[in-house]
């Protein structure tokens, strides 16, 4: 499964599908990563791992059009199988949504339907909810919106600030991310019209892991 990854930023979910791929789980290839910023450290995980690393700072280009257009024709030339968001800052543009339509994934950190959007760790603090956690899903043109696949869940506890809750969920999301894509390459996963089909069996809900049973 020829895998292109976007980013923004660290790429630490880039780097465990790169290290997934290469212990263990042959039929996720990653053919490249794709940033809107020229020093998101995600490129420099790409370039040692020796794939294409594409950086296209939106700056470079006179309007939004160009630049989507440009992002669309890179990504054309890698042929992939399937689009990996991770930590992409920004909104696909419907014309990609439709092009790689049940080909795109990406991992948001809450329980959604439950706080899309940015800051999660300080609204979900904010609103003294008991539980956190990830969420991976399909991308379609609803922002943050598009069929679940599954979540993992941990224990919001009293000692927990932003910096604590983001560790625990990210430490998750490097275990929960690999597995999911791992499944589409295996054929396990689709897009169906209104869920993920796991196995043949409509996600209604996603499937949904304990912090404890990821780490
Ligand atoms: C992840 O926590 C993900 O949930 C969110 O952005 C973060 C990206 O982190 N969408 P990294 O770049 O993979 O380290």
């Amino acid at each position: 499964m020829r895998t292109v990854v976007l980013l923004s930023g660290t790429g630490t979910n880039f780097q465990a599908i790169l290290d997934r791929a290469a212990s263990g789980s042959p039929g996720i290839e990653p053919v490249g990563a794709l940033s809107d910023r020229m020093d998101a450290q995600g490129l420099e995980r790409a370039r040692r791992a020796g794939i294409p690393a594409i950086a296209m700072p939106r700056g470079d280009f006179p309007d939004a059009r160009s630049w989507w257009d440009e992002i669309a024709a890179r990504l054309r030339a890698l042929s992939p199988d399937v689009l990996v968001l991770a930590g992409f800052m920004r909104i696909l543009p419907p014309e990609l949504c439709r092009e790689y339509k049940g080909r795109v994934l990406n991992i948001h950190p809450s329980l959604l339907p439950r706080f899309p959007g940015l800051n999660t760790y300080r609204r979900v603090l904010a609103a003294g909810d008991r539980w956190h956690g990830t969420t991976v899903h399909f991308v379609t043109e609803d922002l943050d919106a598009g069929p679940r696949v599954a979540q993992a869940r941990i224990r919001v506890g009293r000692g927990d600030d932003e910096d604590t809750l983001r560790a625990r969920v990210q430490a998750c999301e490097h275990v929960l991310y690999p597995r999911v894509l791992e499944w589409m390459s295996q054929g396990r996963l689709t897009m169906g019209a209104r869920h993920a089909i796991l196995d043949g069996s409509d996600l209604s809900e996603p499937v949904v892991f304990e912090e404890g049973q990821l780490l």
